[in-house]
């Protein structure tokens, strides 16, 4: 079926279960393959040169040698080459890696001492498990709870650090159904080797019926507006700027312009930062008025709060994650109009949740 099967007759090697797994590999095995090379020039060359010039009489003093421009020309531009061949495709590989789609289906990681928790964007939730459906492009956003920890596919062959106060990306296309290993590949603690748990990747249609299958609490944007009515957020952040805090309809993703001048995009990592610091970056034209929010929320709340900003954001977010299912049945407001895919949802205002 693709080029990657006589990969996979190599019996050492995990499975390839993402579209990744097959040049990743690929590029493993050209590294092998050349290290071994020069291994074997090497060593036979040495061996050759200690027999065929080894001293033959006790008095034997050898010819000196002054150098040789086009020998010494030879083994810097050659190894200079191979190693810029590495970078360039190792470098390729990392920007495909690292670089998020923007239509993938969003879940979110949290890691925890010591447990993985994933969050779907619908609501469901599980532990120490992701299911995933084969061939769609998921993103994962993850922070931690705690200590750094690392989550580990081997047969996706992605492993991204999961580090607490802030937010990582990982992103795949699973490409074989089945149940693979997950691990924690950052030592963590006492229970480190026991954060492990299995990634099950299935047919579309086997994953919605998993989905339906979930008791579907809140989705994340759901929850994010009640928090953001019960935390009194609205009381500020009125629509249309006429609160003590800058609106935040249709800010995600867009620039904020600063009062110190500068401009940050409204990012998951600044809407994280404004809650748990708020004086960290101030909009232009407010004051510094926000108390922060840090241990009156969880790092799983605050991933709502966000969800819920982004909900109400220019269209985007959690559009792509509800966009594939015949209408969720209780998806309210924050969520729901993202259930269409419309070209362009910017000009389509969802309607307001809890706010005021
Ligand atoms: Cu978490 Cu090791």
């Amino acid at each position: 079926m693709n080029p990657s099967s006589f990969l996979s007759l190599i019996p050492f090697f995990p499975d390839q279960a993402s579209s990744f797994a097959f040049e990743v590999d690929l590029f493993y095995l050209f590294l092998f393959a050349l290290t071994g090379f020069f291994t074997v020039l090497i060593g036979v060359a040495a061996l050759y040169f200690l027999i065929k010039y080894r001293r033959r009489s006790k008095g034997e003093v050898p010819e000196q040698i002054e150098g040789h421009l086009k020998l010494e020309i030879a083994w810097t531009v050659i190894p200079f080459l191979i190693s810029m061949f590495i970078f360039a495709w190792g470098a390729k590989l990392y920007y495909q890696m690292y670089t998020a789609p923007g239509d993938a289906l969003e879940i979110f990681i949290t890691g925890k001492q010591w447990m993985w928790r994933a969050q779907h964007p619908d609501g469901q939730r599980e532990i120490n498990e992701l299911h995933v459906p084969l061939g769609r492009r998921v993103k994962l956003t993850m922070t931690s709870e705690d200590v750094i920890h690392s989550y580990f596919i081997p047969a996706f062959r992605t492993k991204t650090d999961v580090v607490p106060g802030r937010y990582t990306m990982s992103w795949f296309t699973p490409a074989k159904t089945g149940t693979y290993h997950l691990f924690c590949a950052e030592y963590c603690g006492t229970q480190h080797s026991g954060m492990i748990g299995k990634v099950i990747v299935m047919d579309y249609p086997d994953y919605q019926a998993w989905l339906r299958g979930v008791p579907r609490e809140k989705s994340p944007a759901e929850a994010g507006a009640q928090f953001f009515t019960s935390l009194a957020c609205n009381n500020c952040h009125l629509d249309g700027g006429a609160g003590r805090g800058p609106s935040l309809h249709n800010l995600f993703g867009t620039d904020v312009k600063l009062a110190n001048g500068s401009t940050v995009k409204a990012d998951e990592t600044y809407l994280r930062e404004s809650i748990l610091n708020p004086g960290a970056k101030i909009v232009g034209g407010y004051a510094n008025d926000m108390p922060t929010f840090q241990g009156l929320v969880t790092e799983e709340q605050v991933a709502m709060i966000i969800q819920y900003i982004k909900s109400i954001g220019p269209g985007q977010g959690a559009a792509t994650a509800t966009a594939p299912r015949p209408a969720a049945p209780s998806s309210v407001a924050p969520a729901a109009p993202a259930a269409r895919p419309t070209e362009r949802p910017a000009s389509e205002r969802p309607a307001k949740p809890g706010a005021p």
